[in-house]
């Protein structure tokens, strides 16, 4: 009995082994990693383990402020319909095919004064809007985050994004907007129906089917209202390959859309599985030690307690060198009082 127990059991496991190598073989590597087994994006791509990976919790108690941090948009309010919208099936993209004069391009203080130039941007969600940002505020999740890449506008030096990606020399920035939902009609944002349009027509579309936007969209709408607090560090693009040496820059201030824009999302379907796309976000990754900067003094930060605001993090510094000072004053005296001293 107990035998025969363990011989179906053996030899179940012999057919799911069988089945998953099977399954390795006819998958094509770069297509095969889920949301749902991160653990073997390094299957696909050694570099996934690596430190400096992205998504991280940016923690108010990490920060650097610089203050000489600045972000410029360029063609950004430039209304635009050089944009084909395409479900990959595990986002919707948006990649800029418009020429390269009217490319909207961010630059500043904060990318050392270089251009880079929008490549694609495209939205991680939850299917619950208690989650789905890949990027937290100090904990603090949010519904929506849309990824913009852009490459450094390097004379044409890239022929193509990935290239510039692979050549792993801070030629690739992200910009990354929260979007908050909002369930008050008033505060409607009549900009984002031109991408939640293109969103539910891709709902039904083939995976890698491709639509052209008809209506120009002004980029600017997808900013939040305050561009210039924002957080910097470097990371990783967050899917396989995640090719490192990309530089983030996060906006603290969330923008909005209202409840029936953010359900376009909730039914765009992976042809390939069947299944609604949605929760595709990376799990986060160690900060290692990293610099995360930040181009403000924070006071208003939802969620944390007074403390950890950056604003008070020198002064919690002090406080706390001060402490530690007193506490070796306090062990020297001791030492001195009681002529215990050790000669070496
Ligand atoms: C602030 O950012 C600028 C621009 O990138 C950089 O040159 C400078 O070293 C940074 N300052 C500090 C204190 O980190
Ligand atoms: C690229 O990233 C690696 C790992 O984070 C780092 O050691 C290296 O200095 C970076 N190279 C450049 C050119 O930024
Ligand atoms: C979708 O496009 C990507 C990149 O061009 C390609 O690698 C992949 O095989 C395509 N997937 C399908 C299902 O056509
Ligand atoms: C942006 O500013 C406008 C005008 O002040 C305001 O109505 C809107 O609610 C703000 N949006 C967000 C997301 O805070």
């Amino acid at each position: 009995m107990s035998i025969n127990n363990s011989m179906n059991k053996f030899s179940l496991f012999t057919f799911i082994l069988i089945l998953h190598h099977y399954y390795e073989i006819e998958v094509d590597a770069f297509q095969k990693w889920t949301y749902n087994d991160q653990k073997s994006w390094s299957d696909v791509s050694k570099e996934c383990d690596d430190i400096n990976q992205s998504p991280i919790n940016i923690r108010y108690t990490d920060l650097i402020f610089n203050e000489s941090l600045k972000i410029e948009f360029r063609n950004y309010n430039q209304p635009s319909a050089n944009f084909r919208a395409t479900n990959h099936g595990r986002s919707v993209q948006f990649d800029y095919i418009g020429n390269s004069i009217l490319v909207p391009t961010i630059t500043g203080s904060a990318l050392n004064d270089e251009e880079f130039a929008l490549e694609q941007f495209h939205f991680h969600w939850g299917i619950d809007p208690k989650i789905g940002s890949e990027h937290r505020i100090n904990g603090h999740i949010y519904p929506i985050e849309v990824s913009m890449h852009l490459i450094h506008y390097n004379n044409k030096k890239y022929r193509s994004y990935n290239q510039a990606l692979d050549a792993r020399n801070g030629n690739v920035a992200v910009l990354a907007i929260f979007f908050n939902i909002n369930k008050n009609d008033n505060d409607y944002n009549p900009g984002f129906d031109i991408i939640s349009k293109k969103i539910q027509q891709l709902q039904t579309t083939h995976t890698n089917h491709s639509i052209d936007l008809q209506d120009q969209l002004i980029l600017q709408l997808l900013l939040p209202n305050n561009t210039a607090s924002f957080y910097r560090y470097h990371g990783s693009v967050t899917t396989p390959p995640c090719t490192s040496n990309v530089t983030w820059l996060i906006m603290d201030d969330p923008n909005e859309i209202e409840f029936n824009q953010y359900e376009k999302f909730l039914n765009v379907i992976d042809h390939k599985s069947g299944k609604k796309i949605g929760n595709n976000f990376r799990r986060l990754q160690e900060p290692n030690g990293r610099r995360i900067e930040c181009s403000f003094l924070n006071n208003n930060a939802g969620g944390g307690s007074g403390d950890n605001h950056p604003h008070h993090k020198n002064s919690v510094n002090i406080t706390m060198v001060i402490i530690f000072t007193l506490i070796i004053v306090d062990i020297v005296a001791f030492l001195t009082i009681s002529k215990i001293y050790m000669f070496k």
